[in-house]
């Protein structure tokens, strides 16, 4: 019988690579950077998985050019917009992403991202850098201090989880968190469930943990600036999508809000010329909330058994619904 054939669109982690060695039969793009629309429509024809990344548009045409035979897509990352899942549905594909294991690295990095931009480290860097650092001043380079605050966290999922529970210890007063409905595990973390127009207006921090649908897309825009504290500082570690970034560029230059600290931007990557990147009020990191060794590679062994499972006509773990 012939081996399951599985197209990878990116050199991945070894770890990945050896659940699938032996079983499958594996054809890899080999490139850094995402492959184009037309190399991947050259090597889907006739796979049955597909293991892909976050940047592939995995849409209607590369699926129906993949033919009858495609029966999984993994995707390397929990976002999985990219993905046209209403055709995967008709088609009987299944699709799977890869949660849970990149949960503490994402949260450890929009915690990090948060006390960067309310404490102003950037700047303090690069004026070290810059031979900026004169005698001690009294109002230099002073942010603002966590203790006290109130922190509003929109998709108390696992990765807002993480973070609420991590920056509890901060001696905040309050969390708050806007969902798709509340969630039991709000409750080990004191995070109390509110509408989203309350968050916004009583949150000193807002940090933005949720996946980009239909209702999220541009949900932070001229008019949410407007309802939130001029002294907030907004975080965004979920999709860039979520944030208008020209009324966030409005926003931060009228004092509108105080600061931003973006791991995700729309697009990305956002042009080093962008208004918002020469910016001080606003920390621009290039989307690397899961970039640690740790779970990389888990990500890439979770992707693997997704195909695995399938392969063996079992549910993949990472199912999405
Ligand atoms: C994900 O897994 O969706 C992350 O955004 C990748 O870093």
């Amino acid at each position: 019988m012939s081996k399951f054939k599985v197209y990878i669109t990116r050199r991945i982690p070894d770890s990945g690579l050896e659940i699938l060695n032996g079983h499958c039969d594996i054809t890899s793009w080999e490139g850094e950077d995402a492959i184009p629309k037309e190399e991947l429509m050259k090597h889907v024809p006739g796979i049955n998985g597909l293991l892909c990344m976050l940047t592939d548009d995995i849409d209607k045409e590369v699926i129906e050019k993949a033919g009858p035979n495609l029966k999984v897509i993994t995707t390397m990352s929990v976002g999985f917009e990219h993905i046209d899942i209403e055709e995967c549905r008709k088609r009987g594909i299944l699709v799977a992403n890869t949660p849970n294991v990149s949960t503490d690295s994402v949260a450890e990095l929009t915690l990090s991202l948060l006390l960067m931009t309310a404490r102003r480290l950037v700047e303090g860097v690069d004026a070290v850098k810059n031979d900026q650092w004169g005698p001690w001043k009294p109002m230099w380079l002073c942010g603002v201090e966590l203790t006290g605050r109130t922190v509003g966290i929109l998709g108390l999922g696992r990765i807002g989880y993480g973070v609420a529970k991590r920056v509890r210890p901060f001696g905040i007063s309050r969390i708050l968190y806007n969902d798709v409905c509340q969630v039991s595990h709000a409750d080990d973390v004191g995070a109390e469930f509110t509408d989203f127009e309350n968050m916004i207006k009583e949150s000193d921090v807002v940090i933005i943990c949720c996946n980009l649908t239909d209702s999220t897309r541009h949900k932070f825009n001229k008019d949410t600036f407007k309802k939130m504290k001029k002294t907030a500082i907004l975080i965004n570690s979920g999709r860039g999508g979520v944030v208008q970034h020209d009324d966030l560029y409005d926003a931060l230059t009228s004092g509108e809000i105080y600061a931003a600290g973006l791991d995700v931007t729309e697009p990305e990557p956002l042009p080093h010329d962008h208004p918002l990147v020469g910016l001080q009020n606003c920390v621009i990191l290039p989307h690397m909330g899961s970039n640690t060794w740790d779970s990389r590679n888990h990500m890439a062994e979770t992707a693997a058994k997704n195909i695995i499972s399938v392969m063996n006509g079992e549910i993949p773990y990472g199912l999405v619904k």
